[in-house]
């Protein structure tokens, strides 16, 4: 039993159309609904069906967020969506700093900093992405990586604004590869992950701290990752998009908290 409740999420990426997203997240509703007490469930569609899909759901206690947002409040920033915007969507949540993001949209940590902090003053737990590259690992440089990322994504923030976050430790070689952290690699990495933010922020904060693990998270091997004692939820990508395998994922963490 931990004193931290599990938090299983799904990152839908850019999948579903706007009638399947609205059946997915009903499925997903309808599974949770009687363990949420103990578990937390929240779902990222794409920005484009936020609001659809929250009105859809909107007597189940399954959360919605983003899975990116603009630093900026508004303006002449062509194809972004804000914080507010999406809080306005019924939204509680926001994935910033996603690895794809990083990859293929150049975002640093200084951006990500950025956006923590305007996610932060709209009321949204952000859910900032952290992890090493394949070549990182095999270089012995993954908790250096991790160090430098969630240095970064602190820069600045009180530690009132610092306990506020959901970190997802996701090894960019697990993401989509079907290739997971073993339960050792992974527990390994969020002792260290909180370990870090006790001495960034506070013994007390770190204890609280939600640490998720992502990348290729699946019904067959959530049981021996959310076990871990630094485990506290999942971000899913892949099995997020299959209701009964997200559902085995949200009946496995809420066994776990019995
Ligand atoms: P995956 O994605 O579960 O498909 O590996 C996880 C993520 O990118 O958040």
């Amino acid at each position: 039993m931990k004193n931290r409740t599990f938090l299983i999420a799904g990152n839908w990426k850019m999948n579903t159309l706007q009638p399947d997203a609205i059946t997915l997240a009903t499925q997903i509703a309808a599974i949770s609904t009687e363990i949420l007490s103990s578990v937390e469930v929240l779902i990222c569609p794409p920005a484009l069906h936020l609001a659809p899909v929250k009105a859809a759901i909107e007597t189940a206690e399954v959360k919605v967020g983003a899975q990116n947002m603009h630093q900026a409040l508004s303006g002449a920033y062509t194809g972004e969506i804000s914080a507010p915007m999406i809080a306005s969507s019924g939204c509680s949540y926001v994935i910033l700093g996603h690895s794809e993001r990083r990859q293929y949209f150049g975002e640093t940590d200084a951006l990500v900093n950025l956006k923590i902090k305007q996610a932060l003053a709209h009321n949204l737990t952000p859910i900032v992405c952290i992890g090493e590259t394949l070549t990182e690992r095999e270089a012995g440089l993954e908790l250096a990586v991790v160090t430098t990322q969630v240095k970064g994504a602190l820069a600045n923030l009180t530690a009132e604004e610092a306990q506020q976050l959901v970190w997802a430790y996701e090894p960019v070689w697990a993401i989509g590869t079907g290739k997971t952290a073993t339960p050792e690699q992974a527990q390994s990495m969020h002792a260290a992950l909180r370990t870090l933010v006790g001495e960034l922020v506070s013994d007390e904060v770190a204890a609280r701290t939600r640490l998720l693990y992502g990348g290729s998270l699946n019904a067959a091997n959530a049981a021996e990752l959310l076990a871990q004692p630094d485990i506290d939820g999942g971000l899913i990508g892949g099995a997020s998009l299959k209701a009964t395998d997200f559902g085995t994922i949200i009946q496995t963490a809420f066994r776990l908290s019995a």
